[in-house]
C-alpha cells in the first residue's frame, strides 16, 4: 500500500534541466522532495541549479549536459555511490528552437536532436543500467510535448525530437518491464516557464495561447509536476509505455 503524502520515501530521483526556479524540473524537484525523495537536480546552468537545489530540503545539484555520454555515466555513478540507489529519472531538459522546415538550419536541427532526443536516450540508458544493477525496479519519465502528439506548425526540429521521445518511451517500456522499470512520456501544453517567455509573446498572443486550451489558461509547472509525481510512484505500478497529455484540453 502506498502511503499518501510520503510516496517517495527512501527513493532517489534524478531530474534533468532542473536549474531554473520557474521551470518544470524545479517544480518536480520540490514536489518529489516534499513526498520523501532524495532529489538530484541537474542542468548546465550551475549557479541557478545550486541556488534552486539549495532552496529545497533534501535536494542537491550536479552539473549534467544531457547530450554528453561521459557526463551521464559519471553523474549516475556518483549518485549510486553516494545514495546507494537510483529509483526515478525524469528526462526533462530541453530546448525549443522553433522554425519552419525551410528555415531550419542544420545546426539548429543537430543541437535540438542532441539535447531533446539523444539526451533522453542517454538518460534512459544510464538510468536503466543503474536500476537493473540495483534490482529495485524504477520509473523513467520522459518529458515530450503536445508537439510530439500533433504536427505543430513551425516546430520542424523541436517536433521531430518530441515525436521521437514518444516512440523511444514505448520501446524502452517493452524492454525494461521485466526488470520492474516503467517508462512513460508526459506531453505538456503551453506552460508558463522561461521557455515560453523565450517565444517573446506579447500580452495578446499569450491571451490567445491561454484561450486555445479548453480550460482557458496557460499551464503552470505544478500542473506537470503532479502528473510526473503520479508516474514516479508505485500508485502507477501498472502503467507503462503510455503518453500523458497535460495541456488543459488543447489536444484532442
Ligand atoms: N514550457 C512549455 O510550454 C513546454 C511545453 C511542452 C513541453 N515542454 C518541455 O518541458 C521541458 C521543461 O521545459 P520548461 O518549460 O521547464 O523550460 P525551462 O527552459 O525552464 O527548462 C529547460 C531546462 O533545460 C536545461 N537545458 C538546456 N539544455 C540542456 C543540456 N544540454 N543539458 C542539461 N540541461 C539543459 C535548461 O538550462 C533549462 O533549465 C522541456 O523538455 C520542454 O521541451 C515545455
Amino acid at each position: 500500500m502506498v502511503e499518501i503524502g510520503n510516496e517517495l520515501a527512501g527513493k532517489v530521483a534524478l531530474i534533468t534541466g532542473g536549474a531554473r526556479t520557474k521551470g518544470q524540473g524545479a517544480a518536480e524537484g520540490r514536489l518529489f522532495a516534499s513526498r520523501g525523495a532524495t532529489v538530484v537536480l541537474t542542468d548546465v546552468l550551475d549557479e541557478e541549479g545550486e541556488r534552486t537545489a539549495g532552496e529545497i530540503e533534501n535536494a542537491e545539484y550536479a552539473h549534467l549536459d544531457v547530450a554528453s555520454e561521459s557526463e551521464w555515466d559519471a553523474v549516475v555513478a556518483d549518485v549510486v555511490a553516494r545514495h546507494g540507489r537510483l529509483d526515478v529519472v525524469v528526462n526533462n531538459a530541453g530546448i525549443a528552437r522553433m522554425g519552419q522546415l525551410v528555415n531550419t538550419t542544420l545546426d539548429d536541427w543537430n543541437l535540438t536532436l542532441a539535447i531533446n532526443q539523444t539526451g533522453v536516450f542517454l538518460g534512459m540508458r544510464a538510468g536503466a543500467r543503474a536500476m537493473i544493477e540495483a534490482g529495485n525496479g524504477g520509473s523513467i519519465i520522459n518529458i515530450s510535448s503536445v508537439a510530439g502528439m500533433v504536427g505543430l506548425f513551425g516546430s520542424s526540429a523541436y517536433g521531430a525530437s518530441k515525436w521521437a521521445v514518444r516512440g523511444m518511451t514505448k520501446i524502452a517500456a517493452k524492454e525494461l518491464g521485466k526488470h520492474g522499470i516503467r517508462v512513460n512520456s508526459v506531453h505538456p501544453g503551453f506552460i508558463d516557464t522561461d521557455m515560453l517567455a523565450q517565444g517573446n509573446f506579447d500580452d495578446e498572443q499569450r491571451e490567445k495561447l491561454a484561450r486555445s486550451a479548453s480550460v482557458g489558461r496557460l499551464g503552470v509547472p505544478d500542473d506537470i509536476a503532479n502528473m510526473v509525481l503520479y508516474l514516479a510512484t508505485d500508485t502507477a505500478g501498472f502503467v507503462t509505455g503510455q503518453e500523458f497529455v497535460v495541456d488543459g484540453g488543447w489536444y484532442g
